[in-house]
C-alpha cells in the first residue's frame, strides 16, 4: 500500500518545510506504525532539499511532480531526471491531468518521460483518467486504456517496484467528490488487466495502482479496501499533516485487516 501526497503549486518553502516537519513529527512521536504502508510526498521543486532534509529520519520518500523528457540541454526553466535523482528523489509524477490540460502533454510525452525517469532510477507515477464527458459517453475504459498503452509503450517493467500507475478521474480531482469505491475498483481492474497483458500477472499484481481524486480520511477506507486499489495519490488532503497521516492510518487499517 502506498500513500502519496501531491502538493501541487502550494506552500512557500518555509510552509513546505513546516508541513514536512509535521509529517515527520507525526510519524516519530506517536502511532501509526506504518507497517507495510509506504509514504511518499511530492512537493514543488524548490522545496525538495528542505523536505528531503526534514524527512531524512522517517520512512517517507520524496518525489517530484514532473520532469523534462531529456536529460540535459537548452530547456530554460525545466528540470531533468538526473537533477532529481542527484538530490535523492525516488519517484516522479508524470502525465497528471493538470499537465495534460494546461501544458498539452500527450501520452507520447508521458512515455518519453517515463523512460527517462526509469533510466535515472526514478519510479514513474503515470497518471491516467477520463473527463466527465468521456465517462458520460461510455468512453471511460477506452480513454484510460489508450492512456495506459500510450504512456507505457516500450517501457519495460521487470518488477512491481519499477512503475506506479495512478487512476485519477478528472471529475473527481479537487471537487470534493471522489469516485465511488466500486466505480474506482472497476477501472483499476481494467488497468490491472492491461498491465497483466503487458507485463504478466507476476509483475502486474505488484505494480501499485493508486486512486486519486478527493481522497480524504473519511472516504479513504472504502477506496483502499478495494482489491485493485493499492494506495492513493492525494492532493488537497496532503497539505495538512493530520489529514495526510489520517489517510495513511486508514491504509494501515486496511492492510492489517487483509493480513498482508
Ligand atoms: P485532490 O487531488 O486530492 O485534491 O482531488 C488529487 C490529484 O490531483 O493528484
Amino acid at each position: 500500500m502506498l500513500v502519496a501526497g501531491n502538493w501541487k503549486m502550494n506552500t512557500d518553502v518555509s510552509e513546505g518545510r513546516a508541513l514536512a516537519d509535521a509529517i515527520a513529527e507525526g510519524l516519530s512521536s506517536s502511532p501509526p506504525d506504518l507497517g507495510d504502508v509506504d509514504v511518499l510526498v511530492c512537493p514543488p521543486y524548490v522545496h525538495l532539499p528542505a523536505v528531503l532534509d526534514a524527512l531524512a529520519e522517517v520512512p517517507v520518500t520524496v518525489g517530484a511532480q514532473d520532469m523534462h523528457a531529456e536529460g540535459e540541454g537548452a530547456y530554460t526553466g525545466d528540470v531533468s531526471a538526473p537533477m532529481l535523482a542527484s538530490i535523492g528523489c525516488d519517484a516522479v509524477i508524470l502525465g497528471h491531468s493538470e499537465r495534460r490540460e494546461y501544458y498539452d502533454e500527450t501520452d507520447a510525452d508521458v512515455n518519453a518521460k517515463a523512460k527517462q525517469a526509469q533510466a535515472h532510477g526514478l519510479v514513474p507515477i503515470v497518471c491516467v483518467g477520463e473527463t466527465l464527458e468521456e465517462r458520460q459517453a461510455g468512453e471511460a475504459d477506452t480513454v484510460v486504456q489508450d492512456q495506459v498503452d500510450g504512456a507505457l509503450s516500450g517501457v519495460s517493467v521487470d518488477s512491481g517496484d519499477a512503475l506506479i500507475v495512478a487512476y485519477e478521474p478528472i471529475w473527481a480531482i479537487g471537487t470534493g467528490e471522489s469516485a465511488a469505491p466500486a466505480q474506482a475498483q472497476e477501472m483499476h481492474a481494467v488497468i490491472r488487466d492491461d498491465l497483466t497483458e503487458r507485463y504478466g500477472a507476476n509483475v502486474a499484481d505488484d505494480i501499485p495502482l493508486l486512486y486519486g481524486g478527493s481522497m480524504k480520511p473519511h472516504n479513504a477506507y472504502g477506496l483502499l479496501s478495494q482489491p485493485d486499489i493499492d494506495g492513493g495519490l492525494i492532493g488537497s488532503a496532503s497539505l495538512a499533516a493530520d489529514s495526510f497521516l489520517g489517510i495513511a492510518e486508514k491504509a494501515v487499517e486496511v492492510q492489517e485487516e487483509s493480513g498482508s
